[in-house]
């Protein structure tokens, strides 16, 4: 039996992802997976809050799990599947929501931003943190690799499974959040934290033309001998020993660090892009891995739910 400390993540298909999600989140996922037991999935059902296109979402969720594979997720290492393909966390997450007070959920920094831009926001947005508490908790996750964004939902994990606790008697354990406090924030093109809403990103598969033009728009203040935004974002792929020779050689010199972030970039981001077209030539492939994936993970499910439905009154019925 594995020894190791269960990891639990997912990402949500919606969009390209860009460096900073890379450098934010899933740039752990490989590095951790040789350390523990890696359970990464494609949160399809998540992504249903904002998508309802039966196209878009199968392109979208098949777009994460090549994604994954092309960042260096070993399939061999790290169990990879659909979240919809483990129904036993929508059914969980019905349970917790027995337990959480709306006036609770109410304090969720993504419920009320989303309240903010659209009132007629749906049930399950509002459900959201319950359902990822459900993914996190169903499989007594020791550690979960975020972005900075989702710390509260990993809170609200934590909450919810001492909730239960005290309700039903010990069942989950509080897991906890694994972010990098140095990438915590990601800058963006324009010095703003990296994100599509704020549309200042740099796509990770992005073509070398394509970097080539977002890296030289980036805004510069022109007022300062370094331009800090190009700093900021060659520190993801620089030491800043390295960095600051290079910059202190240019000073002033925009347009050259600009070129040399554009070559570093594409450095990076070649073998990446290079490796997901591979995968790409590759869907049945793909679809075993997803297979099998969903199967191993359905029978490590199966077995907390049938306890979990009998400390809550539930009997269950083979
Ligand atoms: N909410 C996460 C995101 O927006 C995706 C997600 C869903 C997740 N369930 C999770 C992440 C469980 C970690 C653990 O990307």
């Amino acid at each position: 039996m594995s020894t190791r400390k269960i990891l639990v993540s997912g990402v949500k298909p919606t969009g390209r992802p860009h460096i900073g999600n890379y450098f934010g989140a899933m740039k752990q996922f490989v590095d951790l997976q040789e350390s523990y037991e890696s359970r990464i999935f494609v949160a399809n059902l998540h992504a249903l809050t904002s998508v309802q296109d039966k196209n878009e979402m199968e392109q979208s969720a098949r777009d994460v799990i090549l994604d994954y594979l092309a960042i260096g997720l070993d399939p061999e290492k790290a169990t990879l599947y659909y979240q919809s393909d483990v129904p036993h966390v929508t059914e969980l997450s019905w349970i917790f929501g027995s337990l959480t007070t709306m006036p609770y959920l109410m304090r969720a920094h993504a419920f009320k931003d989303a309240e903010a831009k659209n009132k007629e926001i749906n049930v399950s947005t509002f459900n959201y943190p319950l359902l990822m508490a459900a993914d996190i908790l169903v499989h007594d996750a020791d550690v979960v690799p975020v972005g900075q964004d989702q710390k509260q939902h990993i809170e609200i994990a934590r909450d919810t499974a001492e909730k239960f606790n005290r309700a039903f008697g010990e069942t989950f354990k509080l897991p906890g959040a694994l972010i990098l406090e140095q990438v915590a924030v990601v800058p963006g093109t324009d010095g703003q934290k990296m994100s599509k809403s704020y549309g200042n990103t740099i796509p990770l598969f992005a073509a070398d033309e394509e970097i080539d033009k977002t890296v030289m728009g980036i805004v510069t203040d022109s007022s300062g001998e370094y331009p800090e935004n190009v700093f900021k974002i060659h520190q993801l792929l620089r030491t800043n020993e390295e960095l600051d020779k290079l910059y202190e050689e240019n000073k002033g010199k925009y347009k050259v660090l600009k070129e040399a972030l554009a070559e570093d970039l594409k450095n990076f981001i070649r073998p990446m892009r290079e490796k997901r077209k591979k995968w790409e030539a590759k869907p049945e492939e793909v679809e075993r891995i997803l297979t099998e994936g969903g199967q191993r993970m359905r029978k490590v499910v199966h077995d907390k739910m049938i306890f979990v439905r009998e400390v809550v009154g539930l009997i269950h019925h083979e």
